[in-house]
């Protein structure tokens, strides 16, 4: 029952973002020779009269006076809050001029600048209440007319009063005297804005705290820009990710609960409920029991590089998709690998180590310059190609072995074979992934074909090097430097011990598994998986998920898009054509593309359908999930 309803918006602060009359101490003061103490004062007192502690009548006449306000500044002050209306009313402008009849502004500014700044979004002149300057013959303002009821205490009260509105009554606004309309029993409801400010007397007396227009509007069911207000999405963000993370998501417009360290299995099923995104590093184990209580769950954020610590099928079977960070580091093990090579080739370890037992090593024996030298790397995938670069740069012949067909990047050639590889190269460094079939890849057939006196690299997984045939090779001498960063079993913490057969062997350099840990590393990933988590609610694009199937897609325009995930079985695309076509709804776009679990299908279509039609697309059969965007 639209009619019912009417809605009496203030506008500083509310319908804007900012009090009018501080913005025109800024204009008008502007060569005052007391302009800061004054613009200070203005805002002293606004906000003595916004929560209640001054007389509406003694708030304007006070800041009128130390404002010396003329006409022109109101012209400048009308372009400067013509930019500062309010997000959330910016983008549901639709709304505010479909239902301009039940619509008011009642405020104890001013009409002179309230109405040029509302009148473009449709609201008419007579549903704006507020008090008017009295201006003399030079134009500059005097003071205000005093019969207008606004002009004094209780004044919404009594302006409400004489509107005699027969229905609901919603007031939305985030002062005093909003909640006083309420108060009179004028209201059915008020909502304390929190979009621009926060006033906790204000807050506590409200019916509803609303942080925009938008949760107004999903309250009472009407249409509005978010299918779903965004401060409704809770984000919990553990292990002490990066703070770019928090503000970035926070800047987005979701709720944020930020825990520093990790939780276990039973804390974390109790925590996870309600939660829409949750933020992890490598030790959150999110497990089937876990899932089973994320009963809001959209998407999981893996603020690292892999993945097995999370339950990656329950996530897919439950419609919840996975983001992580895979290239925010390669730069990182790039530079060790680069630092590392060039260490070794001039018997760093082993001449440091000397000079610390007190003992000068000077010559020139078995140090070389690494120009010219040829550099074997085996997977060029992200690290290795960059690693191709970056070394060639340095003057480094480069060659390449992957198992899958690259492209060569600068002067870098191709081999054809592991073992051309490996013959060939003076330097070899190690950059494949994790895979099964790459255990012991490089065992003691592979350092045999070698070159005598190669200098071996890895720092991509621990269970690709045989390490009892690596530690052979060092200890005859075909290898003379090696640099391993990764280990087949590592300490799970800082305080368990290192154990392994590569330790005290000449000039080889071990390091903890840091070749991706760089600040710039953490900071690159807290910046790349938020983006990928607001894209994916945002929009629907699962661009880098390591679950879903990955689709790029439009920005939305003048639509809705539906978005369906399911169990990957036949008819699914069938079935949501067959419900679209049976509630005559125009196809806008659609996109398609499953995995070997799921199906995701998006659907853009005309603006107008019923709710009829989102629960017939729900039930059809095999659905996981769906949602809406708008
Ligand atoms: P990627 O997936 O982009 O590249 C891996 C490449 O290796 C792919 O091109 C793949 O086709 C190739 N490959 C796989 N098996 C192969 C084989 N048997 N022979 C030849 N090529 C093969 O991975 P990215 O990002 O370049 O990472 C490489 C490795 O570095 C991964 O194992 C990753 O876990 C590790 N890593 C280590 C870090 C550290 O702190 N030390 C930090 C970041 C990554």
């Amino acid at each position: 029952m639209e009619n019912d309803k009417y809605f009496v918006i203030d506008f500083d602060s509310t319908f804007t973002k900012v009090e009018a009359l501080d913005v025109l101490a800024e204009i008008s003061l502007q060569h005052h020779p007391e302009q800061p103490q004054r613009i200070q004062k203005v805002k002293e007192i606004t906000d003595a009269g916004m929560d209640g502690s001054l007389s509406v009548k003694e708030s304007l006449e006070q800041r009128l006076s130390l404002l010396e306000a003329k006409k022109e500044h109101i012209d400048a002050l009308v372009e400067r809050l013509k930019n500062e209306v309010s997000e959330s009313f910016k983008r549901n402008r639709d709304f505010i001029q479909a239902w301009n009849k039940q619509i008011y502004i009642v405020s104890n500014g001013f009409r002179d600048f309230i109405e040029p700044v509302v009148a473009p979004y449709g609201i008419r002149p007579d549903h704006i209440f507020a008090n008017s300057f009295i201006y003399d013959k030079e134009g500059n303002i005097t003071g205000f007319d005093l019969e207008n009821a606004l002009a004094g205490n209780n004044g919404k009260v009594a302006q409400l009063k004489k509107l005699e509105l027969e229905g609901d009554v919603y007031v939305i606004g985030d002062g005093y005297t909003d909640y006083e309309i309420k108060a009179a029993g004028l209201a059915n409801r008020f909502y304390a804005f929190t979009e621009n400010v926060e006033r906790n007397s204000i807050v506590d007396k409200a019916d509803h705290i609303t942080p925009s227009l938008d949760e107004v509007l999903f309250l009472n069911k009407l249409s509005r820009a978010y299918s779903y207000p965004k401060h409704r999405i809770k984000v919990l963000l553990l292990e002490s990710i990066h703070p770019l993370a928090e503000k970035l998501l926070r800047q987005e417009g979701y709720s944020l609960e930020v825990h520093p360290g990790g939780l276990d299995e039973h804390e974390l099923c109790e925590r996870i409920k309600g939660v829409s995104i949750l933020g992890i590093r490598s030790k959150t184990q999110v497990t089937k029991k876990v899932l089973k209580h994320a009963n809001k769950l959209i998407a999981v954020g893996a603020f690292c590089i892999g993945t097995n610590q999370i339950d990656l099928e329950s996530c897919s079977s439950r419609g919840i998709a996975v983001f992580n960070a895979p290239f925010s580091n390669t730069r990182s093990v790039v530079e060790l690998a680069i630092g590392e090579i060039i260490m070794l080739i001039r018997n760093l370890p082993d001449k440091s180590h000397k000079m610390h037992e007190g003992q000068w090593d000077k010559s020139a024996r078995n140090s070389f310059e690494i120009r010219g030298k040829k550099l074997g790397i085996i997977g060029y995938g992200n690290i290795g190609s960059q690693l191709s670069v970056l070394s060639e740069n340095l003057g480094m012949d480069v060659y390449y072995y992957d198992v899958v067909e690259k492209l060569a990047l600068g002067n870098a050639s191709k081999c054809s074979s592991l073992e051309e590889l490996l013959k060939k190269a003076d330097i070899i460094s190690l950059h494949v992934d994790g895979r099964k079939e790459n255990r012991n890849m490089i065992g003691s057939h592979e350092f045999a074909l070698m070159k005598e006196g190669v200098i071996f690299l890895n720092l991509s997984r621990g269970h690709v090097v045989d390490i009892a045939a690596l530690k052979a090779a060092i200890e005859s001498g075909k290898v003379t430097g090696a640099g391993v960063d990764v280990f087949p079993e590592e300490p799970k913490t800082n305080d368990e011990p290192f154990m392994s057969e590569l330790k005290g062997l000449p000039n080889t350099l071990l390091s903890p598994h840091i070749g991706g840990s760089t600040l710039e590393a953490q900071e690159n990933i807290a910046q790349f998986v938020p983006g990928k988590i607001i894209d994916y609610i945002n929009t629907g694009s699962t661009t880098n998920s390591v679950n879903f199937p990955n689709l790029q897609l439009p920005r939305l325009e003048n639509a809705h898009r539906l978005i369906h995930i399911h169990h990957n079985t036949p008819g699914i695309l069938a079935g949501i054509n067959n419900v679209l076509a049976g509630h005559q709804i125009n196809i806008n776009g659609q996109y398609l593309k499953t995995n070997e679990h799921i199906g995701y299908v998006i659907t853009d279509i005309d603006k107008q359908y019923s709710q009829d039609v989102i629960r017939d697309l729900k039930s059809i059969k095999n659905t996981i999930k769906f949602r809406v965007l708008y």
